[in-house]
């Protein structure tokens, strides 16, 4: 028997609450037979000028609705908060899980029967999928696309990734302010998303590993005319997912989370990436912890030649193959029976994908590290955990015993870096405190802290830096991050002391201050939290209630589903 679709519990009635539901959309010049049952499709659009990797949104709706017209079924677009990666302050992060609660709320209370989840800029990614995941209807993602390559001075350029190399240039005296003006111009010059395999190119990959997209949504440019077909195709697609009864539920299994670890490595994506899968599992109820992301991923051979890892950029990806052909040199690693939103396993999905260059995807026999993924790393300084990309990192420098350089806040870190008189040498460790979900508030992208002038000066191009912040996906560097617990609730980052000794040692997953049990209780009995007094509204629910980044820095009382029955009547 078909199942009674939940959009008849507005459109279907034939009473006074029938004509409220459909009367005032009749405004918008909608005829009759729109109402006659027929599949309601929500188009969650995080379109806005403030984000402007996301910009060109209204126009991919235009396509989606296509689809969803010539499948039958009655597409109706809706705003979500979005989240501008370059734009918001004081970080992006600390309004994920807002903007999850505002997809999941707007979902539910309206007569949707299937989403479509438009995305793009990093967070838009993990808070819509967050937030349809505790609703569990069938949704199907649309990514808005990579920019075209970066052009300067006959050279490639990369979002992110130059913006700290020119920086540090600058700063070095390399390169000049106009000179860095022209380069600004030359980074972005198409719509779409950062085209390194940054944050939001990770979550692309991310949502088409899950199964969550059509296969090859990751990669297509988002000024490639295939980017509108992919939109056009996926709103045909969701109509048949909501007359099949397929959700989010039957594609975010275990299985699917296993096989997202391992892509990740494989393409060397951001270290954001381990935070909001653990958010994502959180809500669909799947047991994912910062383990799995070492044991499943640390194995897997690095296969994509891509900034800031390697050389190369998403257009260069899309042309070469794209995501299907990662997963298909994947092959013996995945869960090949994973089903995907197309209705088919994510085997079938890749079975004739090929590779049209070799340098840019390498194959699983020749990759170019033997291993990848993201390395998670504890001991006392971390009980539960720092993560480190090794692919992004200075090899020598994995394995390695320095002086601790403390910085108590970002703010002390931009004071004093630049300091001719700062002791500091490249072989000292550079630690920043306050910097975590609780402590900034919203654990912001400062963990690839910049170098001191005086050692730029001097060539010196990466050292050690420890924070309990995050770091770009476009960033690079020997950098630990995520430590938890955060050096804002008292754990042992908190404790550290200019001078004292740290021990790095990545192959062995070791994170170690070189100070005695007893020298640590005296300090942590003499620690005091900060307390601030003048939060309010959202920011006060969320120090309140965020989880530590070992748990995926979820508000703790949004962690599971709630599903998507009907609420009751509104007059
Ligand atoms: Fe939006 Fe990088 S700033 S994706």
């Amino acid at each position: 028997m078909k199942k009674k679709l939940r959009s008849t519990e507005w459109f279907g009635k034939t009473d006074k609450m029938g004509f409220i539901y459909r009367s005032w959309m009749r405004n918008q010049g909608i005829p009759d037979h729109e109402f006659d049952g027929r599949p309601v499709i929500g188009i969650c659009n995080t379109w806005s000028e403030l984000t402007p990797c996301n910009a060109h949104f209204r126009e991919l709706a235009e396509a989606v609705k296509r689809g969803v017209l010539e499948a039958g079924g009655f597409p109706l677009e809706f705003p979500v908060t979005s989240l501008g990666e370059t734009m918001m302050r004081p970080t992006a992060m600390l309004f994920r899980n807002l903007a999850s609660m505002d997809t999941e709320e707007s979902i539910r209370a309206n007569p949707l029967d299937g989403v479509v989840l438009l995305v793009g800029c990093d967070k838009t990614t993990p808070s819509t999928l967050m937030g349809a995941a505790s609703v569990n209807l069938p949704t199907i993602i649309v990514s808005g696309g990579p920019m075209l390559n970066g052009k300067y001075r006959g050279e490639d350029i990369g979002s992110g990734t130059m913006v700290w190399k020119f920086s540090e240039d600058l700063r070095a005296g390399k390169m000049s302010p106009k000179e860095f003006a022209i380069a600004e111009a030359c980074m972005s010059r198409s719509r779409g998303h950062c085209m390194t395999m940054g944050t939001a190119s990770t979550m692309a990959c991310m949502v088409e590993s899950l199964g969550m997209s059509l296969p090859e949504n990751a990669a297509i440019p988002a000024a490639d005319s295939r980017r509108k077909v992919a939109a056009h195709m996926s709103g045909q697609r969701i109509v048949e997912m909501v007359h099949e009864d397929l959700k989010i539920s039957d594609i975010l299994t275990r299985k699917a989370f296993e096989n997202a670890i391992k892509v990740n490595a494989a393409v060397g994506g951001s270290t954001n990436f381990i935070i909001h899968l653990l958010a994502i599992a959180g809500r669909v109820g799947v047991d994912l912890n910062l383990d799995d992301f070492d044991q499943l991923g640390s194995r897997i051979p690095f296969l994509l030649n891509l900034m800031p890892s390697g050389k190369y950029l998403m257009e260069d990806f899309y042309y070469a193959g794209g995501l299907p052909v990662v997963i298909k040199e994947l092959k013996d690693h995945l869960h090949n029976d994973a089903l995907t939103v197309n209705g088919k396993t994510i085997g079938e999905n890749v079975a004739d994908a090929e590779c049209f260059n070799r340098d840019v995807i390498a194959s699983i026999d020749n990759p170019i590290l033997a291993e990848g993924g993201i390395t998670v790393v504890k001991g006392n300084l971390c009980e539960n955990g720092a993560v480190i990309k090794p692919s992004a990192a200075t090899p020598e420098l994995m394995q390695h015993r320095g002086r601790a350089v403390v910085f108590e806040s970002n703010e002390d870190y931009h004071h004093r870096i630049d300091d001719p008189d700062l002791d500091i040498d490249e072989t000292c460790i550079m630690v920043l405190k306050n910097v975590g979900p609780k402590g900034y508030p919203g654990m912001p992208e400062v963990g690839n802290m910049g170098m001191p002038k005086k050692l730029l000066e001097k060539g010196v191009r990466d050292m050690v830096r420890i924070s309990d912040g995050r770091m770009s996906g476009t960033a690079y560097g020997t950098v630990f991050l995520h430590v938890s617990p955060e050096s804002a609730i008292g754990g042992t980052l908190a404790l550290v002391e200019n001078g004292d000794m740290i021990e790095v040692d990545v192959k062995n997953r070791r994170l170690h201050l070189d100070v005695s049990d007893e020298e640590l209780a005296r300090r942590r009995a003499a620690w005091k939290p900060a307390v601030d007094d003048t939060v309010r509204g959202y920011v006060k629910m969320y120090v309140d209630h965020v989880n530590q980044a070992d748990k995926g820095a979820d508000l703790d009382f949004l962690v599971g589903k709630t599903g998507s029955a009907v609420p009751k009547d509104n007059h």
